[in-house]
């Protein structure tokens, strides 16, 4: 499985892209919010992988809850995959813990489902279906 992007809660999107942008040079590909999900959210080019920066729009946001546990820094590994429908069964019947019942749609039109960090020693994961993934079959 190939590495997708890697998340990031962050107090502070604007401090945040003062370092991966400016400092080390990283190139925005993408700066959202997105309501839904409770966070604004920018994306970083870093060669074959993007970093995904969240800053949590309220203290209700799933993101903020966490954060308010664990402190910011890296809070979700997303591998690409071409059947996130079929990866979701797959991974339910091993016993694990997805959290979605449906696949949800991330912020480029992208297919994405997500499993519980207790299924995944202590990490959130993500599984992104891009459109181009889909296209190519
Ligand atoms: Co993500």
């Amino acid at each position: 499985m190939q590495i997708c992007h890697i998340g990031v809660a962050v107090r502070n999107l604007d401090k945040a892209l003062e370092f991966y942008r400016d400092v080390l040079g990283l190139p925005v590909v993408a700066v959202k919010t997105m309501e839904e999900h409770g966070v604004k959210v920018a994306f970083l080019d870093a060669g074959g992988a993007r970093i995904e920066l969240m800053e949590p729009l309220s203290e209700r946001s799933p993101v903020a809850k966490r954060m308010q546990r664990q402190g910011p820094g890296v809070q979700h590994l997303a591998f690409r995959s071409p059947d996130v429908d079929g990866l979701g069964a797959e991974l339910k019947a091993k016993g694990l813990w997805v959290m979605d019942q449906l696949p949800r749609q991330g912020c480029f039109g992208e297919k994405t489902l997500f499993l519980h960090p207790d299924s995944a020693h202590g990490v959130i994961v993500e599984f992104v279906e891009e459109p181009e993934a889909v296209a190519e079959e």
